[in-house]
């Protein structure tokens, strides 16, 4: 069955405010991640992909920055993205064993696709980094609801390797006078082998308020 693929909105055009749907809220409210271990073939189609990716561009963005770009690891790249790890592990990593060498750099063959978000400040752009990060934030998040409207199962994890400065030159990340990037994560994606469970939540009246109990700090 070939995918469901809403049509792009022209520029200008009318949108409705919003989309009444009881099946929307029930996936947000019940959305689990599922550990990167348990997502199994298939993988998103390129046609489904395109789209996850689509509607997770479409975050709010103050000033239509575009703080983000995404880098895509399928297939064969999976391994020769591997390759970086494997590097980069055994630098920071000089008494690790062979084996968990080679363990680190099959991370992302845990799952069909693995998609690197990259973070893009625009270090002297008129709109706060702060506000640019969380933008990013809500891109990642958009891109786990849409994989489980498209009925796959997703991860967002950073582990070592977003954090690691050789591994962000090897996959390309820029730092210059006027751009940052940095890897808000990589959301792996793919079809559930086994369901989560449901974890512990915050206690809503621990963070939630109203104006009239705030004490002034
Ligand atoms: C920025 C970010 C990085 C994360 N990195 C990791 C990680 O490295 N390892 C991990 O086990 N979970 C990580 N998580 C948490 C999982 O993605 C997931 O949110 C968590 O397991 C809770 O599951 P839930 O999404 O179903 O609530 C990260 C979450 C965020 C937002």
């Amino acid at each position: 069955m070939s995918a469901f693929i809403p049509a792009d909105p022209d520029f200008g055009e009318e949108l409705p405010a919003f989309r009444k749907s009881e099946e929307a809220i029930e996936l947000l409210a019940r959305r689990r991640s599922t550990a990167a271990d348990y997502l199994a073939d298939p993988g998103p189609s390129p046609d489904e992909l395109d789209a996850i990716l689509k509607i997770a561009a479409r975050a709010p963005d103050h000033r239509r920055v575009t703080p983000f770009r995404f880098i895509v690891i399928e297939g064969d790249d999976r391994a020769r993205a591997g390759d970086a790890l494997r590097g980069a592990y055994a630098v920071s990593n000089p008494e690790a064993t062979p084996e968990r060498i080679e363990a680190e750099a099959r991370r992302f063959a845990r799952a069909p696709a693995v998609v690197a978000v990259v973070s893009r400040v625009a270090k002297h752009h008129r709109t706060p980094e702060w506000e640019q990060v969380l933008t990013v934030g809500a891109v990642c998040q958009n891109m786990l609801v849409a994989a489980s409207a498209y009925g796959y199962a997703a991860q967002w994890l950073t582990e070592w390797y977003a954090f690691d400065p050789q591994v962000a030159a090897a996959f390309g990340l820029l730092e210059t006078e006027d751009i940052q990037e940095r890897f808000a994560g990589f959301v792996y994606l793919g079809s559930a082998s086994a369901d989560p469970k449901e974890r512990a939540r915050p206690d809503m009246s621990a963070i939630t308020a109203r104006f009239a109990d705030v004490t002034p700090s």
